[in-house]
């Protein structure tokens, strides 16, 4: 039986939950957003499973990309885990509407709340003590019921969420490709590349041993998280700074401020556009 995990993830979270639901039903292929998805076609799986962030209220982009080029098979079981902080938006309702386009639809979806990731905006919260070991029982949970098969309605949009969507997120979307002109490196780059290969969207080159942002990035903090020497640092670009709104106005990286990732993900583990991996002992 062939089970693939299509997962994105910034600073782990999504991806330690995508290994643990693979261990728990079997093994199964985990496949990055970084990958070709012609290469790793779904068209004969038994199982398909989707795992992301929630990012302003809704998938990454490119995600959504991803799965609209992938290949599936109609009759398969399809679940998404998404993991967030608070607000889930219209993620789920993304991803049913991609799959209705294919002829088919999700079986199962839940979200996780995980530990905050957006540095940039705000420091990592709830504290990792208390939100780890609850991520934890959120993950057993979702495990179980995933390996049942079981069917379980997706969550959807609020009213509330739904009429406040296009006037909060859409100013923001629409300069989402100017927010990467914020980040610089300061002295401690060693040209080391880690950046670049984290990023789950391939956004950045290295150009003389230093990175270059190149103006599709989600602000996922991959590679603010994962740089060994804390050298890169944000400024508010100048986009962001015109539009004025309450987030746009809180976008800082203070030095002493912890840049989050999954404690247990490392930077190797991000790397790897694909692995496959084995059933739990
Ligand atoms: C750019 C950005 C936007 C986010 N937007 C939302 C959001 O709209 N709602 C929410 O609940 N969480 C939001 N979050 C929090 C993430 O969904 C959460 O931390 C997630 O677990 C990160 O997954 P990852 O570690 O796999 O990258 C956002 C985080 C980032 C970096």
């Amino acid at each position: 039986m062939k089970k693939v995990i299509y997962y994105f993830s910034g600073t782990g979270n999504s991806l330690y939950t995508a290994n643990k639901i693979a261990q728990a039903i079997g093994g199964a292929e985990l496949v990055s957003v970084r990958c070709n998805p012609q290469d790793f076609s779904a068209a004969d799986a038994d199982v398909i499973g989707f795992v992301c962030p929630v990012y302003e209220w809704d998938i990454p982009g490119t995600f959504k990309k991803f799965i609209q080029q992938l290949d599936i098979n109609p009759k398969a079981y399809v679940f998404m885990v998404a993991t967030y902080i608070a607000v889930l938006g219209k993620s789920f309702e993304t991803v049913q509407k991609l799959l209705e386009e294919k002829g088919t639809k999700l079986n199962y979806g839940r979200a996780i709340r995980c530990v905050a990731s957006q540095c940039i905006a705000y420091p990592p919260f709830p504290p990792e003590k208390i939100m780890l070991p609850y991520m934890e029982k959120q993950i057993k949970k979702v495990c179980k019921e995933i390996q049942q098969k079981k069917e379980r309605a997706y969550p959807r949009m609020s009213p509330i969420t739904r009429r406040r969507f296009p006037k909060i997120m859409g100013p923001y979307l629409a300069i989402e490709h100017e927010y990467d002109k914020g980040f610089y490196t300061d002295d401690r780059c060693k040209g080391c590349g880690i950046c670049q290969k984290v990023c789950p969207t391939r956004n950045i080159t290295m150009e003389n041993q230093k990175p270059n942002w190149n103006h599709h990035c989600h602000g996922c903090n991959a590679c603010v998280a994962y740089c060994p020497t804390k050298a890169i640092q944000f400024k508010t670009p100048q986009a962001y700074r015109e539009l004025g709104t309450l987030i746009t106005k809180i976008l800082c990286l203070p030095e002493k401020r912890k840049r989050y990732h999954h404690p247990l993900i490392k930077a190797a583990d991000l790397m790897r556009d694909n692995k496959t991996i084995q059933p739990e002992e």
